[in-house]
């Protein structure tokens, strides 16, 4: 593909920063889907062609992913000359209020964030022909493709894993943000890990008066799935969404899973196993350390769950069980 190069003279930001957009009350969930659909319905993709400019400098390489608001694209940026990534609202959500104020709010969030682990945002244009959000680019499949190609994560995987992430949600719950859509989907498995997509996330007092259901229907926290019932939401939702998403890592599949056409059932406890259910069994070799650790994160009382960094605390003892070295042996490479 033939890249142009041109100079940029100037940069602009368009974000509304009055803080109302941040504010504003939700009165309706926006669509997240399950997973990181790739939207393959007629008018709802942009259909770029590499190298089409969606932005002054900023060229589309090809589309990564995205859910029901959003696609996302590999974009060369000649500005920062590197290949970055725009978040970039659907066509049919041009004209959605919502979908842009929304949009606004993880513009605006993204802005503040700076973690190792939470992917970083180098600015916004809400008001361009292709509003888009644009980030570093993370190099790595989702821990949900991870999973499904090549099955369950082992511990030498999965607790770093779980370390890092810890830390980004105990960043988030000190900057009063609940991420609200920790799962496997959000999470890139580059080095280190990365969990993304802030698209829904809340301050704690938008959570606590939250009175939707929002998140992912597999990977919520009761108190999500039925606002206003079983606690207030707060950061103890994101430890359930880890706790959910390890839970998965370590067993190859989702913890709480629905009957078949229960998705758009009316009754809560039928679209949400995790109500009345207890997750499915972990495989058998699980340490039971590890088996207490996150049953104890997805206890259906919030209050009853350990915080981020009390998880990470947990774990320790097993991190430093794992083998540290690689040694050669009569019989090859052992790690000890
Ligand atoms: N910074 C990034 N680097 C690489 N891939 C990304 C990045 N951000 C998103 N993606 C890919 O795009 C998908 C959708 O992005 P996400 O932010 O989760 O949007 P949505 O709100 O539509 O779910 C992700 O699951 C991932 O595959
Ligand atoms: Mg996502």
């Amino acid at each position: 593909m033939q890249l142009r190069f041109r100079r940029t003279s100037s940069r602009s930001d368009r974000i509304d920063r009055s803080g109302a957009a941040v504010s504003a009350r939700i009165d309706a969930a926006p669509e997240v889907p399950d997973a990181d659909a790739s939207g393959d319905d007629v008018g709802r993709r942009w259909n770029f062609e590499p190298g089409t400019e969606i932005y002054d400098g900023r060229t589309v390489f090809r589309a990564l992913g995205g859910g029901s608001a959003y696609e996302v694209f590999l974009v060369w940026d000649e500005w920062l000359h590197a290949l970055m990534v725009a978040k970039v609202l659907r066509p049919h959500r041009l004209d959605d209020e919502r979908a842009r104020r929304d949009m606004n709010r993880e513009a605006l969030v993204l802005e503040r964030l700076a973690h190792p682990m939470i992917v970083r945002s180098f600015g916004a244009d809400l008001s361009a022909e292709y509003p888009h959000i644009l980030l570093e680019h993370l190099e790595g499949d989702t821990l949900r493709r991870l999973v499904k190609r090549y099955g369950r994560l082992s511990l030498e995987q999965l607790l770093p894993l779980a370390l890092h992430v810890c830390s980004a949600l105990q960043y988030l719950a000190n900057q009063r943000l609940v991420h609200l859509d920790v799962k496997p989907a959000n999470i890139v498995m580059s080095a280190p890990p990365r969990l993304i997509d802030l698209s829904i996330a809340r301050s704690f007092d938008e959570a606590a008066a939250l009175r939707v259901a929002i998140g992912t229907d597999g990977y919520m926290a009761p108190e999500q799935c039925v606002p206003g019932e079983g606690g207030t939401i707060g950061p103890p939702a994101d430890v359930f969404g880890l706790g959910a998403t390890l839970w998965h890592a370590a067993s190859g599949t989702a913890p709480f899973r629905r009957d078949r056409g229960a998705g758009t059932s009316d009754d809560p406890a039928a679209r949400w196993p995790q109500l009345v259910r207890e997750p499915a069994p972990l495989p058998k070799d699980t340490p039971a350390h590890l088996v207490d650790v996150l049953r104890s994160m997805v206890a259906k009382d919030p209050s009853a769950r350990p915080s981020a960094n009390e998880v990470a605390l947990a774990l320790e003892p097993l991190v430093a069980e794992l083998p540290t070295k690689i040694v050669v042996t009569r019989r090859g490479l052992r790690v000890r």
